[in-house]
């Protein structure tokens, strides 16, 4: 194992830009002609959003917010507070809600129905990784690149303690690097 990374490498680059490419296709044929607006969850979807917008094509607009959820740190309340950057402009436009993962699915249900108060005409979800054995309600995501079990993952966007979210990998983390940060 290369010890650079934090353990087992689970998608490789190669394998998530494959698989980019193809959502990317994929989406660009289901809104042809037809413009569209992608919001990303800051910060984990950033290197994902940067990649798949490269495929999209023309009419695309890009909206950038943050969501956290209330909790005490392992559990999710399912309250989510959204933060805006920008006007947010979504009214009659077609969304795409953009995120690195779905975990409890709170996140993305939170917000689609914030969007959905907006005005917007449709809102589809996009995560690269879909761990629906964690969900808390009752989300299917519609476009995922790979599902996952319940391992905890870092890099391309994924972050431990807001560290490894640059590996160009989406690997596991080794216990032992618990704690001890990139
Ligand atoms: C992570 C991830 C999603 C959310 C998914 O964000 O990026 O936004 O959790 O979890 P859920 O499905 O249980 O709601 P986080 O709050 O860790 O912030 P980050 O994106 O800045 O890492």
């Amino acid at each position: 194992m290369n010890d650079s990374r934090p353990g087992r490498v689970l998608f490789s680059a190669e394998a998530i830009h494959r698989r980019v490419s193809e959502l990317g296709e994929q989406i660009r044929g289901d809104y042809a002609g037809r413009p569209l607006t992608i919001v990303a969850i800051l910060k984990g979807s950033v290197i994902f959003l940067a990649d798949l917008a490269r495929h999209l094509g023309h009419g695309v607009t890009i909206e950038l917010i943050e969501a956290s959820s209330y909790g005490d740190g392992t559990t999710s309340s399912g309250q989510v507070a959204i933060r805006r950057y920008g006007k947010l402009d979504v009214q009659g436009r077609d969304a795409i809600l953009l995120d690195d993962i779905a975990d409890t699915g709170n996140t993305l249900t939170a917000v689609r129905r914030s969007l959905e108060g907006m005005g917007a005409r449709s809102v589809r979800t996009c995560v690269l990784l879909d761990k629906p054995c964690r969900r808390q309600v009752d989300l299917v995501v519609d476009y995922f690149g790979f599902e996952v079990g319940d391992d905890f993952v870092v890099g391309y966007g994924l972050d431990y303690d807001d560290y490894y979210r640059n590996l160009p990998d989406i690997c596991t983390l080794r216990p032992e690097v618990v704690g001890v940060r990139a």
